[in-house]
């Protein structure tokens, strides 16, 4: 059995119903989420639903109970609290007779990088390897379904402002990521126990801007500002302080070129590369 953890959020849900449409089947898969009334319409489609809490680890032997392959999804929160969840799901797996753990990491664990980010899949992926488990980790890139919130403000002010330098990274959506994850779990055998989800090529956020510009018509510019710049402002916008930091600091580690990645993984998974950004500019904001 394939149990898909954060089933109620947008990655987890996504991989459950890739998981159904590539498999062409509802047996053998089942969703973890902490609020199953939430989950009703995926009972209904037959597909088994269980309620776990990373932060309640007694819920996590029901949870996981029969479950060979675990998509553990990474939670959102401070970073402290986000590895001490991960850990709390790997040892419950280990615990649960798990054979293999696929776990949705980031593109950024390098031991340099600025970012709190970085700092959560890098540990989460050391105890992954610590725990004797077979595991593969999906190293994500950047949402590009958070660009229109990341250029945001050029709608009004025709500019935007990120600590990115002129740093490069590529924009993959959530949808092909949630592709590239069921087939990874669909997958026999997997040769590597790392894959770099990236599309094809990287962009600074000049290029952005320009693709955006191109799609919608609007004159958009990107202007580079410091870490503190952003993170405060992002603060007096009232964004929680640890989630401005880390935004910050994230932006910092595309600055210092941690995300400047690109492989040919998503395609060896899938079968073909994800959308480039001009399509991804055009699907996001292209003038309807
Ligand atoms: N690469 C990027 O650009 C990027 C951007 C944003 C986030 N992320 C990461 O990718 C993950 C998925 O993104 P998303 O857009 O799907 O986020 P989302 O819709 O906000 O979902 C957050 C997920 O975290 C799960 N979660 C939170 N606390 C948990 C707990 N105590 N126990 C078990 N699960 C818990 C939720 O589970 P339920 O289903 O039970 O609600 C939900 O699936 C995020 O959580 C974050 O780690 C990556």
């Amino acid at each position: 059995m394939i149990l898909v953890t954060g089933a109620n959020g947008h990655l987890g849900r996504g991989i459950v119903d890739q998981l159904v449409a590539r498999s062409g089947r509802v047996a053998g898969i089942a969703a973890s989420v902490r609020d199953p009334r939430r989950a009703a319409d995926l009972a209904e489609r037959g597909i088994a639903v269980r309620q776990g809490n990373f932060d309640q680890p007694e819920t996590l032997a029901a949870a996981f109970a029969g479950v060979g392959k675990l998509i553990l999804v990474s939670t959102d929160g401070p970073k402290e609290v986000r590895i001490a969840q991960h850990r709390n799901a790997i040892d419950a797996a280990r615990a649960a007779g798990v054979r293999h753990i696929l776990y949705t990491s980031l593109i950024d664990v390098a031991t340099d990088s600025p970012a709190d980010f970085a700092a959560v899949h890098r540990a989460t992926e050391a105890d992954l390897a610590a725990s004797g488990l077979e595991f593969t980790a999906l190293r994500n890139p950047l949402y590009a379904d958070f660009l229109p919130m990341t250029v945001g403000a050029a709608r009004a002010t025709g500019v935007f402002q990120l600590p990115a330098g002129s740093g490069r990274a590529c924009f993959v959506s959530r949808a092909e990521l949630a592709e590239a994850t069921a087939a990874a779990a669909l997958a026999p055998a997997l040769a590597r126990r790392v894959y770099e989800l990236t599309g094809q090529a990287t962009h600074d956020y000049h290029e952005v801007a320009a693709a955006v510009a191109r799609v919608s018509g609007q004159p958009v510019r990107y202007q580079a500002v410091s870490e503190d710049a952003y993170a405060d402002a992002l603060e007096a916008s009232g964004v929680p302080g640890w989630l401005a930091r880390s935004l910050a600091n994230m932006y910092s580690a595309v600055a210092a070129g941690k995300f400047d990645r690109v492989s040919n993984d998503f395609a060896t998974l899938v079968g073909h590369p994800p959308r480039p950004l001009a399509c991804l500019a055009q699907e996001l904001f292209g003038a309807r």
